[in-house]
């Protein structure tokens, strides 16, 4: 298996002598004004294609098991991380875009999964959540982005609970469903006591470095 690795790791860099040396994987251009950064490829001779994400009309995104595109926002690739936007809330209902395919749900094989950094704030919950080990009380931080950030305004008055600070939620999927919690926003690197208009809105993936890298 290692040999096999190294074998490809050497082919590949026979086949991109041509780039500087400081990656064997060749660099795909810009994506609008964003960098892609290896081992992140958008098309098949550049990156790494386990690292597959979309420029879409020079917007980059970031697809999930279900067929759903998420803006990339932002990529560090010495953290192996980047950040998608969460799905967008509807105004009248409190119901995230991705609501009808369940959820965010990175898939198995992929290398990507969601970073212990986010907390998540599941919105329009159903009773059956007060059961969970989540933050579901009245002063949880996922009130404040209800009451004082217009985008949470239509999930107001609804049961929301918080992932708890410091709980791991390293894991594929963030759901959405009728009879669950129908709406979810994340926040990267939380900081309680900001504005909740100011928090850093958005789902850190990070990703196992590439064996080509
Ligand atoms: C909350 O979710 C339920 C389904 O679980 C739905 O019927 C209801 O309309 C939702 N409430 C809002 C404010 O969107
Ligand atoms: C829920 O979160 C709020 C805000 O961070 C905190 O003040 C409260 O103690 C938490 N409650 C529980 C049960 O952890
Ligand atoms: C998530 O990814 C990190 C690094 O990319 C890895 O160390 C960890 O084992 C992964 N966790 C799961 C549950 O796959």
């Amino acid at each position: 298996m290692d040999s096999l690795v190294m074998a490809l790791a050497f082919l590949v860099s026979m086949l991109s002598t041509s780039f500087p040396q400081v990656s064997p994987l060749k660099v795909c251009p810009k994506c609008g004004t964003m960098e892609v950064p290896p081992p992140l490829s958008t098309n098949s001779d550049c990156g790494d294609s386990s690292y597959k994400v979309y420029c879409n009309n020079g917007v980059l995104e970031f697809l999930s098991a279900e067929g759903m595109y998420y803006r990339i926002l932002s990529i560090d690739p010495c953290t192996f991380k980047l950040i998608i936007a969460p799905p967008r809330i509807r105004k009248d209902l409190c119901y995230s875009s991705d609501l009808t395919v369940g959820g965010l749900r990175i898939d198995e094989n992929s290398p990507f999964n969601i970073s212990t950094r986010n907390t998540v704030m599941l919105l329009n919950c159903s009773e059956n959540l007060l059961l969970s080990p989540l933050n579901c009380s009245s002063n949880s931080l996922c009130r404040l982005f209800e009451e004082k950030v217009s985008e949470g305004s239509a999930c107001r008055n609804t049961l929301c609970c918080t992932f708890l600070k410091d709980a791991s939620i390293t894991s594929r999927r963030i759901r959405a469903r009728v009879g669950g919690c129908t709406a979810y926003t994340s926040v990267v690197n939380m900081k309680p006591d900001e504005f909740p208009g100011l928090w850093n809105y958005g789902i850190e993936l990070q990703w196992l470095p590439s064996s080509l890298y």
